[in-house]
């Protein structure tokens, strides 16, 4: 069965590690569309460059951009591939560009799982947050080390790297944008019936362990 689920969370609840495991163990494919972002910035494409002021002040890039990103990626996938949604949609006009992106392409959307989290956690996450430069695989200061020191569990590389945007006045604004502009589309999926919370404040193990009974709920 194909599934199509959207992981929703303040920046820094979890959604991205989460994601790397559901595809490591059921080969869902990860759309996030800050990778796809910073993918673009690291490129130097006209549209990495318009967006990467906008990143690195902690603001939303345009909603057209975003949905335009989905809509592509999903095209690359075959159809019976399953996807999480990392941090999209984010704004009811995204929420609303998913729904029409899912149904052009005979999907729908089968869960919303929310990454409940305290905000005064997520600085210390994010500030500590940072990834393998070869192979994207992520750590954390203290919450998630490489069994290694200085070694990456999944490549073997030496060399680190920290996103630009993880600084804590940045994290503040993302927060608040978070807040204003994507926490207001929960209610329109639990309407729906389709959002699942999950304590994202337990440990990585037990939010995962929380999200698979979710998705064994659906088969
Ligand atoms: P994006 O890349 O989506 O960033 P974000 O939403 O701010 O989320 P993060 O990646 O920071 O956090 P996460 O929830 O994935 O946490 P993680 O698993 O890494 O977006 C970046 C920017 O791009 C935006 O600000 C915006 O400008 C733009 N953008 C992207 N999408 C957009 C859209 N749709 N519309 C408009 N603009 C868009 O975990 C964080 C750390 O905590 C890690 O170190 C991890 O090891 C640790 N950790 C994770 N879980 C736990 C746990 N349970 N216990 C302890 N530690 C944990």
């Amino acid at each position: 069965m194909t599934l199509n689920i959207i992981l929703l969370g303040p920046p820094g609840a979890g959604k991205g590690t989460q994601a790397a495991r559901l595809e490591e163990e059921h080969g869902m494919v990860q759309l996030s569309t800050g990778d796809m972002l910073r993918a673009a910035v690291k490129e130097g494409t006209p549209l990495g460059q318009q967006a990467k002021a906008v990143m690195d002040a902690g603001e939303l890039v345009s909603d057209e951009i975003v949905s335009g990103l989905i809509g592509e990626r999903l095209d690359a996938l075959g159809g019976d591939v399953s996807v999480i949604f990392d941090g999209y949609p984010r704004t009811a006009a995204q929420a609303d560009a998913l729904d029409a992106i899912l149904a052009a392409r005979g999907r729908k959307l089968d869960h919303v799982i929310e990454l409940r989290v305290e905000e005064d956690a997520l600085v210390d996450r994010i500030t500590g947050r940072f990834s393998c430069a070869k192979c994207g695989a992520g750590y954390h200061d203290r919450h998630k080390q490489p069994k290694v020191e200085g070694v990456c569990d999944a490549c073997g590389s030496s060399e680190f790297k920290r996103r630009p945007d993880d600084n804590e006045e940045t994290v503040r604004t993302r927060m608040a944008e978070y807040r204003a502009k994507t926490a207001p589309i929960l209610p329109i999926y639990d309407e729906r019936g389709l959002v699942t919370h999950v304590d994202g404040m337990a440990p990585i193990a037990d939010v995962n362990d929380a999200i698979e009974t979710i998705l064994a709920s659906a088969g």
